[in-house]
């Protein structure tokens, strides 16, 4: 294992000095990224004192120190795993052989399509993103929303470095194409709609880091197990890093949360509005809209794609080495609901083609238990109001489920019911407006929250929630 190099202009546990062509590679690009970034990153803020952690080690244990950056002295770099010696490919036809340290040839426009796919989320969540600086709830928020901005770069510099290092000129024209696709951008969309919605407020940033980050964390625990061991090296790391990112959205929603519930009981007609806090069926609106968005990005349910990535060993289940028994899955199906004849019927699908399916029931199970947490934030709160997650059929734009519009509860009715259901079930617009017009301005005092949210319940590495975690003068 290599000790990461800090001396580097390029930090990195590759021994990337040692490959001189890679080396130039990535140092042309590095300027196009800071490019990006300037561009595209945060907006304002870029020249203060931000309390980041930093990867010094890629050891679970004591792998990052906190300490005050400026967001342009970031050091991104390229981090991975350690090297499990003699690791064999896990799963699928090549069970059983040498984990691949060079890209399989007849797996490598497949095995690009999905590092780009992956790659592609990461700048683009930071586009999303980039203006929220503006209207923090407090310096706290700032902080994180800041972090994970730097930290999605950070994971842009680890697809990056796979694509540079191992898919020669397709490689290299495909970094440069991450740099020029723009979230929303009608020429030059990102590649996955959840990445083209817009986050123009902090609620929709909790919500999407609860959900859209969960998708990142299957996808990444998808391709930990890859064949590949670069890959899989590299999103072993990753995800170390996506953690955090998950926390922020989770406590995010619960501190809106528990304000609302505060807020409701105060108000003599129990409207959280009227207190100028955010109503709870708002908030379970945009869990909506935000859960079934994120369900589009585990692809179809369905899925000869999904048949191929298994079959190959490029990508396995989550936890597929540790949790399943079944590493071929040739024979065994999976049941999946279907919609015949007006009706849902249970159908089996080869479970090499369900394996989409069986990752977005992994999701969505880990988002049940998030929910389960909020509830019990709004029991502790006082409030008889519980969040519920709708069924993975509802409101899809991908799969089997796209052309046919379900209830919440997954039940199948006519587009009619469901237009006229529309503004009780998602976020209107009326809805966001009403969000964003208490978020016109940034809380920047150490220890203030915006009168929406609750103050969080403790600080940053030990720190107090008082602590001035961006320094503004
Ligand atoms: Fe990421
Ligand atoms: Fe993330």
């Amino acid at each position: 294992m290599t000790a990461i190099d800090y001396e580097a202009r390029i930090p990195n546990n590759v021994d990337l000095a040692s490959d001189k062509r890679l080396q130039r590679a990535l140092e042309k690009w590095q300027p196009a990224f800071l490019d990006w970034w300037g561009a595209m990153g945060p907006e304002g803020f870029q020249g203060r004192d931000v309390f980041l952690r930093t990867a010094v080690s890629a050891h679970a244990d004591g792998w990052a120190v906190f300490d005050y950056v400026k967001m342009p002295d970031y050091r991104w770099g390229i981090f991975l795993s350690d090297r499990v010696p003699d690791r064999k490919i896990a799963f699928g036809d090549h069970a059983g052989l040498p984990a691949w340290q060079e890209v399989p040839g007849e797996y490598r426009n497949m095995l690009q399509r999905l590092i780009v796919t992956q790659a592609d989320t990461e700048p683009a969540s930071v586009e999303q993103q980039r203006y929220l600086g503006q209207t923090a709830p407090s310096l706290y928020d700032l902080r994180n929303l800041f972090q994970v901005n730097v930290e999605e770069g950070r994971h842009l510099w680890a697809m990056v470095y796979l694509l540079q290092a191992y898919f020669g000129r397709t490689g290299h024209e495909e970094a440069d194409a991450l740099l020029v696709r723009r979230s929303g951008d009608a020429d030059h969309p990102r590649i996955l709609d959840a990445f083209n919605q817009k986050c123009p407020d902090w609620l929709t940033f909790f919500c999407f880091t609860t959900f859209t980050d969960r998708d990142g964390k299957y996808q990444l625990g998808a391709l930990a197990e890859s064949g590949f061991d670069p890959l899989a090296r590299t999103c072993r790391f990753m995800l170390t890093e996506e953690a955090h990112h998950l926390f922020v959205g989770e406590k995010g929603v619960q501190r809106v949360l528990t304000r609302s519930a505060e807020l409701t009981a105060l108000d003599p007609n129990g409207d959280a509005r009227n207190q100028g806090g955010i109503d709870l069926d708002t908030i379970q609106k945009y869990v909506n809209y935000w859960f079934s968005y994120s369900l589009d990005l585990f692809g179809g349910e369905i899925s000869s794609n999904a048949a191929d990535f298994f079959a190959s060993g490029l990508k396995g289940r989550w936890k597929e080495e540790s949790k399943y028994e079944d590493h071929i899955c040739t024979d065994a199906v999976q049941m999946v609901p279907v919609y015949r004849d007006g009706r849902l019927v249970e159908e089996a699908v080869p479970l090499r083609n369900a394996m989409n399916e069986v990752l977005r029931q992994e999701y969505a199970d880990d988002c049940d238990k998030v929910v389960g947490r909020w509830n019990r934030a709004l029991e502790s709160a006082g409030s008889s109001f519980r969040i519920k997650l709708p069924s993975t059929r509802f409101h899809r734009r991908q799969g089997i489920y796209a052309d046919q519009a379900y209830s919440p509860d997954g039940e199948p009715i006519s587009s009619e019911l469901f237009e006229a259901n529309r503004s009780r079930w998602l976020p209107t617009d009326a809805d966001r407006a009403y969000v964003a017009s208490l978020m016109t301005r940034g809380v920047y005092e150490p220890g203030k929250v915006a009168h929406w949210i609750s103050p969080p319940d403790k600080g940053i590495d030990g720190r107090p929630a008082e602590f001035e975690y961006v320094r503004l003068t």
